[in-house]
């Protein structure tokens, strides 16, 4: 008999924990436990060369986390124009289609991220120092981009992230790159939303960004701003299905976690409320718990890490439009937390389920809290 992979993950776990590993025994995988209330659950995953201790789906033992617990994948960086467009005249697609061999092979859901990533900083050379003679030139390379991708992949991607962070947090408008400039910024995710549902017309559209609850400056600009970004979409009838919430959330310096809970909890539903009413579906696309400023000690920091995701989850499960659940990566190990913003005391951050051991930590123990609570209320 094949199983089902939500058949084969509710197996998986257990036995991914009662290996050499001696780690108590997880009665069930994350996406199967999701699955109760109607969820799914996945990771970003990477692909490096195989040998190499990475996130990558070639390194075996962090493949066995992903097919203990995961149904859905997204890369990491592996669609990114950084990687399939070195040049501007072709495309390369070879690491991401090794993502997506293995994950069609292992039955896997894949979302694809990016077919646009605004910030000029994550553009290949190339197209950072693009000068544009007419607004035509960038349409063209726009459309020959989402159509190439969508074409390739066809039904194989059920998601996409179409645009990626196109509102400046400091300010809450659009960004102001050689690439929106040619265009116009609402021009620009028209354009992309459209081409797009025509290139992948039974694919789930996500506008994704990563507005956060907590409640700095800037995250309350930045949250103003998508708001009238999904706004003037709805308006103009642009084709977006869903908006991805990141989720990188992050511990405050001293801030009690009930505390930083208690200040994001209703200005953050507020915002969801509208987002919803507006007709759009949730996907969590990139959670995560930055602990950078959270004290060294194990015990008391995974705590809060787990305490933190958990009340976080708690909000955005209560939301029905909100099916899909992925990290941004599964194990300490291997997470980009640590190359953007490593602590000061040189410690690892713990901000994902599992620790760089392959351990289960209580943030994974909190997920599967927090699942498994949700699923009771929908049934
Ligand atoms: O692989 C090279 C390595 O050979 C080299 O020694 C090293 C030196 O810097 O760089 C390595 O590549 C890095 C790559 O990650 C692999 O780890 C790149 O410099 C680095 O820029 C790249 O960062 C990625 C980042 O996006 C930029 O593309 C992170 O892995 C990835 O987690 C991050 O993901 C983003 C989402 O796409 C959008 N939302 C935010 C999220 C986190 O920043």
């Amino acid at each position: 008999m094949k199983l089902t992979r939500r058949q084969a993950l509710a197996g998986g776990a257990a036995m991914l924990a009662s290996s050499a590993l001696a780690r108590p025994v997880a009665p069930a995988s994350l996406d199967a436990i999701a699955g109760e209330g109607g969820r799914r659950f996945g990771s970003a995953v990477a692909w490096a060369p195989p040998g190499l201790d990475a996130g990558s789906f070639t390194n075996p033992r962090y493949a066995a986390l992903l097919e203990a617990e995961c149904a859905l994948l997204v890369p990491e960086n592996q669609l990114k124009w950084q990687w399939v467009r070195r040049a501007p005249d072709s495309f390369d697609f070879r690491a991401f289609d090794a993502i997506a061999d293995y994950a069609t092979g292992r039955g896997f859901k894949l979302r694809g991220h990016t077919l646009f990533w605004t910030p000029t900083k994550w553009y290949p050379k190339w197209l950072a120092e693009m000068r544009f003679g007419s607004a035509a030139e960038a349409e063209r390379l726009l459309t020959n981009h989402v159509r190439t991708v969508c074409s390739r992949y066809g039904d194989r991607i059920y998601s996409y992230d179409v645009v990626n962070e196109a509102v400046q947090p400091e300010t809450g408008k659009l960004r102001d790159t050689n690439v929106t400039r040619a265009l116009g910024g609402e021009a620009l995710l028209d354009l992309m939303f459209h081409t797009a549902r025509e290139a992948a017309p039974h694919a789930q559209l996500v506008y994704n960004d990563y507005m956060s609850w907590e409640r700095t400056h800037d995250d309350k600009r930045h949250i103003k701003g998508v708001l009238k970004l999904l706004e003037g979409l709805r308006r103009r009838g642009t084709p977006v299905d869903a908006l991805g919430v990141q989720s990188h959330i992050r511990l405050l310096e001293k801030a009690p976690v009930a505390e930083i809970v208690r200040q994001s909890e209703k200005p953050w539903r507020r915002f969801l409320d509208e987002v919803v009413g507006m007709g759009y579906q949730l996907v969590i696309t990139e959670f995560d718990v930055n602990d950078h400023e959270a004290p060294t000690a194990i015990l008391a920091r995974d705590r809060m890490v787990a305490d933190y995701g958990k009340a976080y989850l708690d909000v955005m499960l209560g939301y029905p439009q909100l099916q899909d659940v992925l990290c941004w990566g599964m194990c300490d190990r291997y997470s980009w937390l640590d190359g953007f913003d490593p602590r000061a005391d040189e410690t690892l951050k713990r901000g994902t389920p599992y620790d760089a051991n392959f351990a289960p930590k209580p943030l994974r123990t909190a997920m599967a809290a927090d699942f498994a609570q949700a699923g009771s209320r929908h049934v």
